[in-house]
């Protein structure tokens, strides 16, 4: 299988198996608990089907869309995913060079192995930064300082993860960073020979954005643990508010899902929210933010930028999430298996795909932009 048999979420999934050892594989697929929530993500767009209305003239299309200040040139962006030079060496700085040349935004993680400085010299295309608010508040202003420095254009502040969610996987194949040579691991290592000897002949791991803070002492760390106890429990609305005013930007919240948070979000001056369950890997049975969009829009839509991510694997489910008012969406997994499977060409091939089938479905559906989407064209069951 090479990546030009690859014409869908599928199979680059089955790509990337092929190419990564299985604690690594296991740790992107997984999810929490009975991963009952990671399916429900993908399945809620099936719960509504899309009215197409024809002859409306749709030669040109225009996929563009301006989100929390952006200009993206697609309405799906990269969303910041931890720990990418483990997956594939060039991590990071593959996706970087991907969305730049479609015009979108990625982000950079917390847990990172790339400095957002660094991809944020070389590339103008928007970036933002995932932040994780640690029970270190020496290190939540460096990291917010940085941020600053750099010029990043979209501070993100996740709150769905301030303590590990229950991955299954990762614990029975004893996942953790930095990838530990077990003798399990080793033999991982020996069955997937490509994976290991670029990731030893390539720059070593490491994770720029918390090294200076962080003592890993040679050791590992599950992403449970790193969650549970390096991240602050007690974070409330007011530590938030505090760090909006801070930041005086373009400022939002990753994981909101209720209508009232929603609202608090609005009104401690948030520009932007996303609907996201954190592709189903913390809070198992958890509601799909597709299911959760529009009541979610009807309250707060007209104040602040509503986005949404976990489950999108296809042009229709973006499709979708824009017609209920969703001003863009994210998507990890779509584009870290294309990146496991074969780095930035890999990536490249996943927006050409989607891009595709954005412009397919527009067409189909008999809208020129982003803004003749809407509501109407779906129908629930
Ligand atoms: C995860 C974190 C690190 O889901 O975002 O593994």
């Amino acid at each position: 299988m090479r990546l030009s048999d690859c014409h869908n979420f599928h199979d680059f999934r089955r790509l990337a198996k092929k190419r990564l050892p299985g604690p690594i594989f296991n740790y992107i697929d997984g999810a929490a608990d009975d991963e009952v929530t990671y399916r429900r993500n993908s399945e809620s767009f099936e719960a509504c089907d899309l009215v197409p209305s024809v002859l409306t003239g749709v030669e040109d299309i225009d996929l563009s869309v301006t989100v929390m200040g952006q200009k993206l040139a697609l309405p799906i962006y990269c969303s910041p995913t931890a720990l990418q030079r483990l997956f594939h060496h060039d991590g990071e700085r593959a996706v970087a060079a991907a969305a730049s040349k479609f015009g979108t935004m990625f982000g950079v993680s917390s847990l990172g192995t790339t400095s957002m400085a660094e991809l944020r010299k070389q590339y103008g295309t928007p970036q933002c930064y995932q932040f994780y608010f640690h029970k270190d508040r020496g290190l939540n202003k460096a990291m917010m300082q940085t941020a600053k420095e750099s010029g990043i254009d979209v501070m993100m502040l996740t709150v769905d993860s301030i303590t590990g969610g229950n991955r299954e996987r990762d614990l029975r194949t004893g996942f953790s960073i930095p990838f530990k040579l077990t003798l399990g691991g080793m033999a991982q290592f020996a069955m997937k020979p490509a994976w290991g000897i670029n990731y030893v002949t390539h720059e070593k791991f490491s994770l720029p954005q918390l090294d200076a803070h962080i003592d890993m002492g040679g050791d590992t760390l599950s992403i449970g643990r790193y969650f549970t106890e390096m991240l602050d429990p007690s974070m409330t609305w007011d530590d938030v508010a505090a760090m909006v005013r801070d930041w005086d930007g373009q400022f939002c919240l990753k994981g909101i899902m209720s209508v009232e948070d929603a609202k608090r979000a609005v009104e401690i001056g948030c520009t932007g929210i996303i609907l996201s369950n954190h592709g189903g890997r913390q809070l198992d049975g958890s509601r799909a933010p597709f299911d959760q969009l529009k009541e979610i829009v009807d309250a707060v839509g007209d104040r602040i930028d509503v986005i949404m991510d976990s489950g999108i694997q296809r042009g229709t489910h973006v499709l979708k999430a824009l017609s209920l008012g969703a001003k863009a969406v994210g998507g990890g997994r779509f584009y870290l298996y294309p990146l496991a499977a074969a780095g930035q060409p890999g990536v490249e091939r996943a927006l050409t795909l989607m891009k595709a089938e954005l412009e397919r479905g527009m067409r189909l559906m008999g809208a020129r932009s982003v803004s003749e989407l809407h509501p109407g064209n779906l129908r629930f069951r």
